[in-house]
């Protein structure tokens, strides 16, 4: 009898057009990210923006329903691998969003390779994502690390500064942002005298400040995001090196962190594909809708770039519709997708990742503020994807 049973069922959901299964059922999407750690505030912004692009599109993604599948990464690329196994094979999701950390997001880009389902990369800037590890179904909506600092490198040494020092963490966003900033700063006539690196997570900068106070730069660039960010840049003025040092980075040094940073933060000068001040409708709109909706708490790139991959979700599966399933039309559309952007428009490369503008910015009365272009639609080189 109960065979009967579950025998009518199968045929009555057999019975259906492909299109009504696909709806009937949710859209199962896999959410790696940090909720906790340094980078935490970061997966929040990340998660709420996605939030919003989905609710602006009615609360369904091509007529489907979403339901989350959440994992706290926690910044820890030795449990990436695993967290990222779990999504695909126990929770079966339909699609993996994340994450944050460089060396988390290579162990998701590995299981995304494997599984054949598609990732979205909302913030973690790893170059071999969109390089050597380049994949039809991985895609970014956020920037390589090559992008924000090649571009920091070109505009010092373009204000006449020649003698630089980069500070970072030591784990591959931190190598690969000194890296493009030594190629760009020096394409530019510039030198760079030494890169100095802590380990990742750590805030003990003190003896670092004390070094680059004895090499006497002429500027200092650096990566830095989140807490790390906040406690980096109140030892700087602390050290007593702000009236004397100028202090660049790329944008993620300042960004969502300036209240938190105060008066020391004030004057420091970045680059990025972001900036709250942007003097457009679109940016204008983002950010009130952002606004109301998370209880007056003001949008940052992170969240602009969740939002985005909401964008980019809601494009793929309008033209699978609403069938992840059909991965050639999800991919085709995500591949081609033009995404109206807080940000500025922007397309993706032939590798999956943005090609944007990055702007300069310095922080003004608490506020970054636009203060040019850096580089006019900047596209990450993509050394070694064979896409
Ligand atoms: C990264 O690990 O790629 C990253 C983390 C925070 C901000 C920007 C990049």
């Amino acid at each position: 009898m109960q065979r009967r049973h579950f025998l009518a069922a199968a045929t009555l959901s057999l019975a259906l057009p492909p299109l009504a299964r696909a709806q009937a059922a949710k859209l199962r999407v896999g959410l790696m990210l940090p909720y906790t750690g340094t980078y935490a505030q970061l997966g929040t912004a990340i998660e709420n923006g996605l939030r919003l692009a989905l609710a602006q599109g009615g609360g369904r993604l091509a007529g489907r329903e979403a339901e989350f599948f959440k994992v706290d990464d926690e910044s820890d690329p030795a449990k990436a691998t695993d967290n990222a196994n779990r999504l695909v094979t126990r929770d079966k999701v339909d699609v993996l969003v994340g994450t944050v950390h460089s060396g988390v997001a290579m162990a998701m880009v590995k299981v995304a390779r494997e599984s054949g389902v598609p990732l979205i990369i909302p913030n973690a800037g790893a170059n071999a994502a969109t390089g050597p590890a380049c994949a039809p179904n991985v895609f970014r909506t956020s920037f390589s690390n090559w992008q924000t600092t090649h571009a920091l490198g070109k505009v010092i040494a373009e204000r006449g500064q020649k003698k630089a020092v980069f500070i970072t963490w030591k784990y591959a966003a931190g190598e690969e942002a000194a890296a493009a900033f030594r190629e760009g700063f020096e394409k530019a006539g510039g030198t760079v005298v030494k890169e100095l690196y802590l380990p990742f997570p750590n805030v003990e900068f003190q003896a670092l400040l004390t070094e680059i106070a004895s090499l006497r730069p002429e500027a200092v660039g650096s990566f830095f995001a989140g807490a790390g960010a906040v406690k980096f840049v109140k030892d700087w003025a602390a050290a007593g090196l702000k009236d004397r040092i100028p202090l660049y980075g790329s944008g993620f040094l300042t960004e969502g962190v300036l209240p938190a940073q105060g008066e020391a933060a004030e004057g420091i000068v970045t680059t990025l594909h972001y900036a709250d001040s942007l003097d457009t409708p679109r940016n204008k709109a983002f950010r009130a809708a952002y606004m109301a909706a998370y209880n007056k708490v003001e949008p940052d790139v992170y969240a602009v770039q969740g939002y985005d991959a909401g964008l980019l979700l809601q494009q793929g599966l309008e033209a699978a519709k609403g069938d992840p399933a059909n991965r050639a039309a999800l991919l085709a559309a995500m591949e081609g997708a033009e995404i109206d952007s807080p940000r500025g428009r922007w397309r993706m490369s032939r590798a999956h990742n943005p090609i944007q503008d990055i702007y300069l910015r310095r922080v003004e009365k608490g506020d970054n503020k636009v203060i040019g272009v850096a580089w006019k639609a900047l596209e990450d080189p993509a050394r070694g994807c064979k896409l």
